[in-house]
């Protein structure tokens, strides 16, 4: 399969046309942003550890029957993926309080929800990603209400087996963001699932194996991804 156009070049990633029809390749960069690109920093092999880890993830998710985009990882940095049409939504999933939940709602980090808290979010940088309400989401023709609920069914779905997943390996998985597309007419989970798009706790100590490394200045930033990396292989 050969590289023909870049596509799209957002913050973390590359999409690229290729020679194979209804493929893409998404190449992972080890650009780290945050604060919606304010704080910005190349950190060398970011990408390649996230390759791995969304590979991962997506490939357990295809074996339980979630639709995702992932086809194979073809090299260090990159994946074959479905062409997909994105729906301008991110869709977060919170097991426990955290990041800007707490800051919204001023209620203390680390409050368990049961069951989880399905939030959606306008995909659009120059607004600062605000949030929706499922209202909004059908309201401003977003999506239909039949893909809000299929995309809310899978979400969860994806929460159940990625929780199981890493609490086998002392993993809580306290949020995490999902986005999807459309192929062929069929919701489709698509972009990366990775320790930039989730919050990973060490169950013991409670250590933070995720981008609020980055975020906080905390260090250990590579540490972190490949300590998750490690385990998600393992
Ligand atoms: P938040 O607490 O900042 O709203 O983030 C919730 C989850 O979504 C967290 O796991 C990090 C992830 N996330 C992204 O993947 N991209 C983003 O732009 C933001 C703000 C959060
Ligand atoms: N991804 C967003 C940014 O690049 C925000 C974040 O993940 O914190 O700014």
């Amino acid at each position: 399969m050969k590289k023909t156009k870049r596509l799209y070049e957002g913050k973390a990633k590359i999409l690229w046309e290729t020679d194979s029809p209804g493929r893409m390749i998404q190449e992972f960069k080890d650009d780290a942003t945050a604060f919606n690109g304010v704080k910005h920093e190349i950190i060398s092999g970011k990408g390649v550890l996230n390759n791995q880890i969304s590979s991962h993830f997506f490939t357990l998710l295809n074996e339980a029957g979630v639709t995702t985009h992932f086809v194979e990882k073809i090299s260090e940095r990159e994946m074959v993926v479905d062409r997909l049409e994105m729906l301008p939504i991110e869709v977060v999933v919170r097991n426990v309080a955290a990041g800007s939940m707490v800051k919204r709602l001023g209620i203390e980090a680390g409050r368990r929800f049961d069951p989880p808290i399905v939030e959606y979010y306008l995909k659009d940088d120059d607004l600062n990603d605000p949030i929706l309400s499922e209202e909004h989401v059908t309201a401003l023709g977003l999506t239909t209400h039949e893909f809000l609920a299929e995309m809310k069914t899978a979400a969860l779905k994806v929460n159940s087996i990625l929780t199981g997943f890493l609490e086998e390996r002392g993993i809580r998985l306290v949020d995490f963001k999902l986005e999807f597309g459309l192929k062929d007419g069929r919701l489709v989970l698509g972009d990366e699932i990775s320790p930039d798009t989730c919050r990973f706790h060490d169950a013991t100590s409670g250590r933070i194996m995720d981008k609020d490394r980055f975020r906080q200045d905390l260090g250990g930033f590579i540490e972190a991804y490949n300590e998750v990396l490690d385990r998600v292989s393992s």
